[in-house]
């Protein structure tokens, strides 16, 4: 059985370190007047069917996987900048996705009653910092990139900014891989029933698909022309607190990855009246890991700065009322 002794350590003054951290993001949403403080960019919008699985370990029936069954939901794929860049540009690249139709009562007080469970991953299964603070150092260091060594080393001290900006490198990759074949990671653990575990989106499809020099999401919206692209949801579970660390988004969790759900993103026009709804309707909507159930709640400093950030970032842009059932977009 995976262990169940994962634990939260949560420091006293976290709240007001948290917004702080949120009005420094809100400053540069405001300045870069891009819609999302992060992750301003997205790459595609588009529908998809979401399956839990039946035949999952008994352990892995935890939350919403407790019970097989297909939702429908809505996927946007990202590039993680606060300014809209071209895509071959190094950068962190996101994927969301909102479930929609998910019972339980939710973590956002007010919100129990909502039916949404969001997902969000990037590309890489870590980060290049262990928590929240070293987080907004690096993102204000980002936003002048020609200092960012010196800034950082002004804020973390020497070795610690070195070995954030190595990771940090190795992660900012020119994309090489299509977004039907890059396998996206939370990278930052959750509840899940007794347990905790982070998630791991598996592309279905093993082989890597070299992107053209282009824009990510016209290859991908190309691709879902031809066929439906299909990810697995893996979960990988908290072993104990020095490997499958809780509160350091630095270590890589190596637990054994199992399949509970599959996405599939269906074939569709994204440039069809239909597929245009689709897209607009998923720029507006609110993405945010606190959309969750109460036993699969978001865990870790990151999780919880998070839990601050993104209901900021959603009302500064008007971003639309969580979905009370899928929407219904007109052929
Ligand atoms: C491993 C950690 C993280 C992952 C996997 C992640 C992932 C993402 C993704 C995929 C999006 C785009 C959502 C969309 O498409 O609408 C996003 C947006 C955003 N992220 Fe994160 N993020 C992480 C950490 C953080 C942290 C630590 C903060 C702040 C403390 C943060 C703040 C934001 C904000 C403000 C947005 C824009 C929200 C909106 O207006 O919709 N993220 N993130």
């Amino acid at each position: 059985m995976p262990a169940t002794d994962w634990k939260e350590d949560i420091a006293d003054n976290e709240a007001e370190r948290f917004a702080y951290y949120t009005s420094v993001l809100s400053a540069i949403q405001a300045k870069a007047q891009a819609g999302r403080a992060l992750h301003a960019k997205g790459n595609l919008g588009v529908e998809a069917d979401f399956e839990v699985l039946g035949d999952i370990p008994a352990d892995a029936k935890q939350g919403m996987f407790a019970v097989a069954k297909k939702y429908p939901a809505l996927v946007r794929f990202s590039n993680g900048a606060s300014a809209k860049r071209a895509d071959q540009k190094p950068d962190i690249r996101g994927i969301a996705v909102k479930v929609i139709g998910v019972d339980g009562d939710k973590v956002i007080p007010g919100m129990e009653a909502a039916v949404t469970q969001d997902l969000l991953g990037i590309r890489s299964p870590t980060t290049p910092v262990k928590n929240a603070e070293e987080f907004i150092k690096l993102i204000l260091a980002v936003q002048t990139p020609a200092l960012l060594p010196f800034k950082l080393i002004g804020s973390l001290g020497f070795a610690r900014a070195l070995h954030v900006i190595r990771t940090a490198l190795a992660g900012f990759k020119i994309p090489t891989a299509a977004l039907a074949s890059t396998a996206y990671y939370s990278a930052l653990p959750s509840q899940y029933g007794p347990f905790a575990v982070q998630y791991v989106w598996r592309p279905v499809d093993g082989h890597v698909l070299a992107t053209k020099k282009g824009e990510l999401g016209e290859e991908l919206a190309a691709r879902l022309r031809e066929s439906a692209v299909m990810y697995d949801l893996c979960v990988k579970f908290f072993i104990d607190s020095k490997v499958t660390p809780i509160e350091d988004a630095s270590v890589e969790w190596k637990s054994e990855l199992i399949s509970v759900a599959r996405l599939t993103i269906k074939k569709q026009d994204v440039d069809s009246p239909r597929g245009k709804a689709i897209t607009a309707y998923v720029e507006k909507a609110a993405f945010d890991p606190w959309h969750a159930r109460k036993d699969m709640k978001p865990l870790g400093n990151m999780m919880r700065a998070r839990n601050h950030a993104y209901r900021a970032s959603t009302q500064a842009r008007g971003a639309a009322p969580e979905p009370t059932d899928m929407p219904t977009f007109s052929a």
